[in-house]
């Protein structure tokens, strides 16, 4: 295939791009008075606002050409029908057939009875834990449940957890633990029973260092408890799993074809169905499902996922940004930019094509965030006065007409109008002025005040933070990584990279522990000092 940026689409979009490149979103939005309308849509729960991004109705059209001509459409069909498209494991992609109920495919065989197997297992085990039917050993309920996992075997459950607190059965504690710093096991555990606290290990592989160690402190803190009364384990390893001890009734089987930082639909949602409840659990099912749906349907041109790929796009390969900030106005929400970090940086970070050539443009965002209105007193005066673009997804749960969470609505919305609309210098002279400063002080200080504005950013509403929004909202991020990943050409589902880290991380432990072994010099110069400084 033609290497994306010497297609006639990007290089259409490339000279359209020279004619924007002076234009200010004040002007796009004077020059149209149908720009909020032209480029925003509704899908399902979420509206999504594109109207504050640096392009018109004309750059989306061409982006949608670019779409065209890499064959997206292509790969969306390979995808759905369980083809190998994790082509460097040779592996399926289909997590849509996690919160599917019609057949999907692979390798000739429908997943669908094994999904809704593991799914009425997940319900009869949450159902169980918390009725309180589940006993310890020692016949005590079940109130506390711990998963041991890391990566996509902890972020999607763990955000989902916090995110939906409002549907939890207060009575039951869902608690995660993910680092390899046994500080996070002590802390996590310190006030738990180890009669009434059940773990579910979480590992697609179940070799993962820091899971292990974990599972194996553990272990250690229940004493002799019976583990078939205290563990459960989520894995594709069910050997691995029987062999650290937890019996093969317990094991719930996560498929080959799901990659961690898609799997949080599958048992491994475990932690979350107990947190919630399996009937909000589904509800989460069928918001991703409805997501997909469009997704799979809707013309490119009025297809949310596909617009916020090429939107990102956009402002990575045309526009020059580095970053992508995710800023969710809903504490609740906080950790959502942490487990888009996984979703969006572990999938499409990357350089090398499914054609094995060098991808030519850049690809992922570096994605950060936090909770607004957080945010607004750390990082913000960055968006206002600092030398970088920086796109933003302002995502904002509008909830109840309640005065406190107007005051939350109308901080995220001033600070999207704010950053887009900036501060010119005869507006901060004037502010100076009528604050009365002296002409001569206001000459002086008004280029403190002034902000161009003119920062990108897509307002996401939904009405409210339910398990069918959540669901449609983070369905909506995996597909537009999906796409992304398909017009940059590179495999959005493997993670070499991390492997070369893990393995690192595990060949220097034993040299570390022996003392032995050669390293570059810096790493030999801070063994030495670690060395120095353990000395009793
Ligand atoms: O962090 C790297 C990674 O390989 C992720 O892709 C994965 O989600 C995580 O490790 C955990 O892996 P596992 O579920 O096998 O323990």
């Amino acid at each position: 295939m033609i290497s994306l940026t010497h297609t006639p689409q990007w290089r259409a979009l490339a000279a359209h791009r020279d004619t924007l490149a002076t234009a200010h979103l004040n002007e796009l939005f004077a020059a149209d008075p149908q720009r909020f309308a032209r480029l925003s849509l509704c899908c399902g729960d979420l509206l999504a606002d594109f109207s504050k991004q640096r392009l018109t109705a004309e750059t989306l059209a061409l982006l949608v050409q670019l779409a065209e001509a890499r064959d997206l459409a292509g790969f969306l069909r390979r995808m759905t029908a369980g083809e190998a498209i994790n082509a460097t494991e040779n592996r399926a992609a289909l997590h849509i057939a996690l919160r599917a109920e019609r057949p999907y495919q692979v390798g000739g065989e429908d997943v669908l009875p094994g999904v809704l197997a593991t799914r009425a297992r997940i319900r009869e085990l949450s159902d169980a834990i918390r009725s309180g039917s589940w006993r310890g050993s020692g016949g005590e309920p079940i109130t506390a449940v711990v998963n041991l996992g890391i990566g996509g075997s902890d972020l999607g459950p763990r955000m989902a957890t916090q995110a939906l607190g409002a549907y939890a059965d207060p009575k039951l504690t869902v608690r995660f633990v993910a680092n390899i710093d046994p500080a996070e096991f002590a802390d996590t555990v310190r006030d738990l029973d180890p009669a009434r606290t059940l773990f579910i290990v979480s590992s697609k592989t179940f070799t993962t260092q820091e899971t292990l160690a974990n599972a194996r402190a553990a272990k250690a803190w229940l004493g002799d408890a019976d583990p078939a009364r205290h563990f459960i384990a989520v894995s594709n390893n069910i050997a691995a799993a029987q062999a650290f001890g937890i019996p093969a009734g317990n094991c719930l089987a996560m498929a080959e074809w799901v990659g961690g930082r898609f799997s949080m639909w599958s048992a491994i949602g475990l932690p979350l169905a107990c947190a919630i409840g399996m009937d909000a659990f589904e509800e989460l099912l069928a918001g991703a499902r409805e997501m997909d749906e469009h997704f799979l349907t809707a013309p490119y041109a009025e297809n949310l996922p596909v617009l916020m790929a090429l939107v990102g796009l956009w402002n990575i390969d045309f526009l020059g940004a580095e970053s992508l900030a995710v800023i969710p106005y809903a504490h609740r929400l906080s950790l959502l930019p942490a487990y888009l970090q996984q979703l969006e940086m572990e999938s499409n970070g990357k350089r090398v094509t499914l054609d094995d050539e060098a991808v030519g443009c850049a690809t992922a965002p570096i994605l950060w965030g936090m909770a607004g209105s957080v945010g607004q007193h750390a990082f913000h005066q960055l968006f206002y006065q600092g030398t970088r673009l920086t796109p933003i997804d302002f995502v904002v749960p509008v909830g109840d007409a309640n005065p406190e969470q107007e005051a939350l609505v109308a901080n995220a919305l001033a600070q999207s109008a704010a950053v887009m609309k900036g501060k010119t210098l005869e507006e901060a002279t004037n502010q100076l002025l009528a604050a009365g400063k002296t002409p001569a002080e206001a000459a002086r200080l008004a280029p403190h005040l002034v902000c161009p504005g003119n920062q990108p950013s897509t307002t996401l509403l939904t009405q409210k933070l339910t398990p069918h929004a959540l669901g449609s909202l983070i369905a909506l991020y995996e597909h537009k990584v999906a796409v992304q990943g398909c017009l940059w050409g590179v495999n959005s589902f493997d993670q070499w990279g991390v492997e070369h880290g893990k393995q690192m991380a595990r060949e220097i432990l034993p040299k570390m522990l022996s003392g032995e072994g050669q390293f570059d010099a810096s790493t030999t110069g801070l063994l030495t000092a670690i060395r120095a400084w353990r000395k009793p």
